[in-house]
């Protein structure tokens, strides 16, 4: 059995002169949890729909579980699922109802049906709510619903477009964990996300950001080797003052708020703590704590992002 579910080869997609996806090129194995993780109007979601053959690319080639992407889409819509962004589920139908639609789409039949929908339930946590209406599910279950429904033909491949958006931390945990058992059966997951905790989940993931693939590996190939710059955590109030200060210093590359910390990026980051420190508390900034740490997946990502600014600014 081939060993790669999907690759792309210099893929691109224009609409008219804006090019949303510009010369991607990935491959995701089989059995992998690959995550797309990039800002909002990336191209994540263009990626994915070239991949499932709604969307002709403009350049460049693909293929999924073995057929090309442009000349033989119908075959791959037939072996994958897809969770799309805005997945439509039936409101006014049972959960049961919604899962039998779609597994009688992709030409499961009745009693296949019965069977796999009382395993994937239990799997995903949906047992019991076969009977109640969707209109009166919470989000996470709906979500759990529509991903049911995208596996009810038992596919090799799923494309999640950010499956977890709006789902409770506890909804997506459960999600989590059915990714991981479905991948350790073979299957392989191609997921979207704006979530940096999301995306150290995933086996490997790429950073999409204005169409291009800008950085790709394991969340920890990404923390040490993607990352050329250093960071200073800074623990100190208060925040609004302490960015503004540090920032007019002009000493770090970046500096930027990471939940109630100040992380600060840059070059020869340990020399500059001593100043800094001072720096603040000359303008009235109690600084508890500042120390070089190990980025985070979320530096890694603004470092390479601004990288890709500064070598090509955004002409307006
Ligand atoms: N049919 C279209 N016509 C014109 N522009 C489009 C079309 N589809 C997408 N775009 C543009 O292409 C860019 C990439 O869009 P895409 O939906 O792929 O981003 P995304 O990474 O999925 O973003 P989000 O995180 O918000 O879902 C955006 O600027 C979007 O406005
Ligand atoms: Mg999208």
């Amino acid at each position: 059995m081939n060993a790669i579910a999907l690759s792309t080869e210099h893929i691109s997609k224009h609409f008219d002169h804006f090019v949303a996806v510009d010369h991607v090129s990935f491959s995701v194995r089989r059995g992998e949890i690959y995550g797309l993780l990039g800002p909002n109007g990336a191209g994540k979601t263009t990626t994915i729909r070239m991949l499932l053959g709604l969307l002709t690319p403009t350049s460049g080639k693909g293929a999924v579980l073995g057929f090309d992407i442009v000349k033989q889409a119908e075959a791959i819509r037939q072996r994958v699922g897809y969770v799309s962004q805005k997945f439509s589920l039936y409101p006014d139908l049972t959960v049961a109802e919604n899962f039998n639609f779609y597994g009688g789409v992709y030409g499961v039949s009745r009693a296949a049906l019965a069977e796999r929908r009382a395993d994937i339930f239990r799997t995903i946590g949906l047992s019991g709510q076969d009977q109640e209406r969707v209109s009166a599910l919470a989000g996470g279950s709906r979500q759990r619903l529509a991903l049911a429904c995208a596996l009810a033909h038992e596919p090799e491949l799923l494309f999640l477009d950010e499956p977890t958006a709006g789902v409770d931390p506890i909804s997506r945990r459960g999600l989590w964990d059915l990714l991981y058992a479905l991948a350790a059966r073979g299957a392989s997951v191609l997921v979207t996300t704006h979530y940096m905790d999301e995306a150290e989940n995933c086996h490997r993931l790429a950073f999409i950001y204005r169409g291009r693939l800008v950085a790709e590996g394991t969340p920890q190939e990404m923390k040490t080797q993607q990352m050329v710059a250093q960071v200073v955590e800074i623990d100190c109030e208060p925040l609004d003052a302490a960015l503004t200060v540090l920032r007019a210093a002009r000493w770090f590359d970046e500096v930027a708020l990471y939940g109630a910390l100040i992380h600060a990026i840059g070059q020869n980051v340990a020399e500059k703590i001593s100043p800094a420190r001072a720096l603040l508390q000359s303008k009235g900034v109690a600084v508890k704590s500042a120390q070089v740490i190990l980025p985070s997946l979320e530096d890694v990502f603004i470092a390479r992002l601004r990288s890709v600014d500064v070598d090509d600014p955004i002409s307006e």
